[in-house]
């Protein structure tokens, strides 16, 4: 292999992957590059792999620059053929890498395979495949699902920030405070009382009744325990509730922007998502006319964030209470995502969907967690609360698919839900000076609008204005996610492009950062946008 890759740029390496004696077919190469991989360096490393006759299995860590990589080039007799085929069955070539793979119509996810097994590839002799690459064929469901797009928006940065560079890192959606000491306490106590076991598969009667009794408290509604599941995270929550009602033939109807994984769940059904557009004027709000006009017979579901992830939108009351008739007049479920419901400012209320009364609650799904409000991200726990029919077939599919969630994360909620809720009202505080602070320097910047978020800890604005015009570092942006890569690239501010959120021209900034650390990027983005020429 030596002699076979002679010819090869000095940065670039490619070095043969240890196989175990049990791999049946495939050997590997690794390609490590100091800078990207344009395509016609990937056809000379494909060139000179194709001089060894080995089918091969091309693994980079470098971005492979999909623009210049039309979808129709074959290269010689093997290959780049057995790359286009790597790629169509899913498997990685690059973490970095899904625009060429776009390219071919099927973007493959790190998830596929597992993260680890390309971590694996610098030190390519430690990297292992087992399994023919050939009979890795995926499902129709699976095949077109994509990675989370803020997930991989939170990765790119990471990956830059691997190399030395101090990114302005903008793009997760979680808080970034510690879970309070009380509920790490809680964890602790029920360790140390052998909670460490399964659990209900819907989770424990202690914390179905602190849920039961906090929409008591806080909004004045009556669940039983037998209307609740405690799932893993609110995500699980929502597949939950899609994954019961609809089916192939029926429609979601989803407004948009909306949070990225909506879609995705509900096409992993075989339903069809119908995204209603709403826009910045209406500050982003469905309108029960938008609603009563997207119901077809088919209409199986409204999914409703509120407040909403990327636009930080707090529903009116009125506007709920709107909605909520519609509903109840075609007798259309609502799934009421409600996971940023204690993170509302100034002047805007939160009202819980179901509140509208019996008719209405009898047709929510209020979806909520301690993710957001605790700081308990990683904890994994979310719930529904819902009629009992529903509730009862979404504990069937729970106790098939996941059990229970992590018992110990489920001791901290009932004392998250429980105990004072002195760490909520401070972190309250924090989100809303930086949400105040965010607001007016993006207001102050030129060629930007937003409509001002009343909930989450996102601003949502819109850059369209600076398409088409030189950015410094020299780019032309045409889109949200063109912005999005120039804006890491020179400044290094890392937002997430509101293409994936399903509204172009924008992009999502999230807060839930330290007040240095916006000021620090904003000062960035401020300085990038004024040296973007005509
Ligand atoms: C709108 C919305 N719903 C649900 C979730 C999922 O929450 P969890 O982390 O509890 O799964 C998120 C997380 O970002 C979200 O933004």
């Amino acid at each position: 292999m030596g002699e076979a890759i002679a010819c090869l740029p000095s940065f670039v390496s490619v070095t043969a992957l240890n196989r175990p004696s049990t791999e049946p077919t495939r050997s590997g190469i690794a390609i490590q590059s100091k800078t990207a991989i344009t395509f016609p360096l990937l056809k000379q490393i494909v060139h000179q792999i194709s001089l060894l006759s080995t089918p091969c299995l091309v693994i980079s860590h470098q971005k492979i620059r999909g623009e210049d990589c039309p979808r129709d080039v074959k290269l010689g007799r093997c290959a780049f053929f057995e790359i286009y085929e790597t790629l169509e069955s899913g498997l990685i070539l690059s973490r970095r890498h899904s625009r060429i793979a776009e390219n071919f119509g099927n973007p493959p996810t790190p998830e596929t395979f597992g993260t680890g097994r390309a971590d694996a590839c610098p030190g390519a002799g430690s990297f292992r495949t087992t399994t023919r690459l050939r009979s890795m064929r995926l499902s129709a469901a699976v095949k077109s699902l994509k990675p989370s797009a803020t997930i991989a928006a939170a990765a790119r940065a990471k990956a830059l920030k691997a190399t030395g560079v101090t990114v302005h890192e903008f793009t997760l959606g979680e808080p970034d405070f510690p879970t309070p000491k009380n509920i790490c306490d809680a964890a602790k106590a029920a360790m140390d009382a052998g909670h460490t076991h399964y659990t209900p598969a819907t989770g424990i009667p202690e914390l179905k009744k602190a849920i039961c009794a906090a929409y008591q408290r806080d909004y004045g509604l009556s669940y039983e325990p037998n209307q609740v599941i405690v799932a893993n995270g609110a995500k699980h929550a929502i597949h939950n509730v899609i994954a019961s009602l609809c089916g192939p033939g029926d429609e979601v109807i989803i407004p948009t922007p909306y949070w990225v994984s909506y879609s995705a769940l509900v096409e992993l059904t075989g339903a069809t998502p119908v995204l209603v557009p709403t826009t910045e004027e209406s500050g982003f709000c469905l309108t029960p006319e938008q609603f009563e006009a997207a119901i077809t017979p088919n209409t199986r579901l409204l999914m409703l964030n509120n407040p909403c992830n990327p636009t930080g939108a707090a529903y009116p009351v009125a506007t709920l209470e709107g909605l909520a008739r519609v509903a109840v007049k075609h007798q259309i479920p609502v799934l009421a995502d409600e996971i940023y419901e204690k993170l509302i400012y100034g002047d805007s209320e939160f009202r819980c969907f179901a509140s509208f009364g019996e008719d209405v609650k009898n047709l929510t799904i209020i979806v909520s967690g301690v993710s957001k409000a605790y700081a308990m991200t990683g904890w994994r726990i979310g719930w529904t609360l819902a009629p009992v029919e529903l509730t009862t077939a979404m504990s069937n599919l729970q106790s098939q698919q996941t059990s229970n969630p992590c018992s110990i994360s489920q001791y901290a909620a009932v004392e998250a839900l429980n105990g004072p809720q002195e760490s909520l009202k401070e972190m309250l505080v924090e989100f809303t000076k930086r949400r105040n602070y965010v607001v007016d320097r993006i207001k102050a910047i030129p060629g930007l609008s937003f409509a001002e978020p009343g909930g989450a800890f996102y601003v949502f604005f819109n850059v369209s204005s600076y398409f088409g015009k030189k950015l410094p570092g020299g780019k032309v942006a045409q889109n949200s996610s063109e912005f999005c890569d120039a804006l890491l690239e020179v400044p290094h501010v890392a937002l997430v492009s509101g293409d994936d959120f399903g509204a172009p021209g924008y992009v999502r900034l999230s807060f839930a950062t330290s007040m240095e650390a916006l000021k620090a990027g904003i000062d960035a983005l401020e300085e990038f946008l004024k040296g973007a020429g005509e």
